[in-house]
């Protein structure tokens, strides 16, 4: 099969397309036939072997994985022989943070990574509705929101920002979205009841406040925006931060409550992949979630995506795209 390659940690250069074997599933693995799969900022931070601590889990000196890709869409066509929630043919969508050895026409996972994809929508939908949706429910899921708090999302226009308002809206919170100018109609139409548009108005110094702050690109800092937050508020990045600082806050800002008032900075670890793609599963057949594309690549070209993924403008997601009959 064709796969994308990589021996070495670096940038999208070290990123080469090749003839290997197919894969085969172990007996709690499926085989998929991939029709489409993204190019992320979890696929970028994997190659460069960003933050540096993560290759206690990519590998030390060298990616123990040597084919990259996390989303994923394709159809099963063979499974192990304990495999019983899924079959061959149907067809299947998801996200593995380990890294699915998805850059490639064929991939193998284990069977309950792998979620049967919701009707009506092309594998290029399926591929870009996994990631951003997860790490921004892994926020909306560790907080206890409630019906018309206020929400402020920074970068509302990225991955995990166009999927927050849409789950956003969908809890019924209050979303003020930021996004620039050429963006603003696609945010209102993602369920946003105010916009900012960033190049003309700075949102930290907004005179409206808060009960939480969702900065999901990392631009701002909590004491830029502990002013916004009302009493008990809450900011979260998504985002290390410029100095690493959002890992260290959660700790800090407890403790100097009596400082800051009270207000705090969390920063969840992503858990339960599988429960966040079924989330998104459902609310897609209820019409109530739909991931925005900004460019699709063939595999070959893999290098121009990952570069312009690199450059943290893309609108949404970016996917690649395996075989041209991609409707389901
Ligand atoms: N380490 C990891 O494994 C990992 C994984 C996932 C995400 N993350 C981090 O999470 C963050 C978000 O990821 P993502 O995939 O959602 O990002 P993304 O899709 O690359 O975000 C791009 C969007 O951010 C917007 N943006 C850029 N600068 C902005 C600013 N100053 N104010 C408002 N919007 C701005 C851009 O809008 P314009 O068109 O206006 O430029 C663009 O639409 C990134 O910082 C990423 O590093 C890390």
């Amino acid at each position: 099969m064709k796969a994308i390659i990589y021996q070495k940690y670096g940038s999208p250069d070290v990123l080469k397309l090749k003839e290997v074997d197919k894969p085969i599933p172990k007996d709690d693995e499926v085989l998929i036939k991939v029709y489409a799969t993204t190019v992320n900022r979890t696929d970028s931070a994997t190659i460069r072997a960003i933050p540096f601590f993560a290759r206690l889990a990519t590998g030390l000196f060298k990616p123990k994985k040597q084919i990259p890709g996390t989303e994923f869409a394709g159809k099963i066509e063979e499974i192990g022989k304990n495999v019983t929630s899924i079959k061959i043919g149907d067809k299947v969508f998801g996200f593995d943070d380990q890294g699915s050895e998805s850059h490639a026409q064929y991939m193998t996972i284990s069977e309950y990574k792998a979620i049967t994809i919701p009707k009506n929508i092309t594998y290029e939908q399926a591929a870009a509705s996994t990631e951003g949706a997860h790490y921004a429910y892994n926020f909306i899921n560790k907080i206890n929101l409630k019906s018309g708090q206020k929400i402020l999302v920074n970068g509302a226009t990225g991955a995990i920002g166009s999927a927050a308002v849409q789950l956003l809206k969908y809890f019924d919170a209050d979303v003020t979205a930021v996004c620039n100018t050429k963006n603003l109609e696609l945010v209102k139409s993602l369920g946003a009841n105010k916009v900012i548009d960033y190049t003309k108005e700075d949102f930290t110094k907004e005179e409206d406040k808060y009960n939480y702050v969702f900065d999901t690109v990392g631009k701002s800092s909590f004491f830029k925006c502990k002013h916004l937050l009302l009493s008990g508020g809450v900011y979260i990045s998504s985002d290390l931060g410029y100095m690493a600082q959002n890992i260290f806050l959660p700790i800090i800002t407890p403790i100097i409550k009596s400082m800051i008032g009270n207000k705090k900075t969390i920063f969840p670890m992503p858990t339960d992949v599988r429960g966040s793609v079924i989330l998104v599963k459902k609310l897609i057949e209820q019409g109530k979630f739909k991931a925005v594309i900004d460019r699709k690549y063939p595999l070959e070209k893999i290098v121009e995506a990952y570069k312009y993924v690199e450059k943290g403008q893309k609108t949404g997601n970016v996917v690649i795209t395996l075989e041209h009959n991609s409707k389901l």
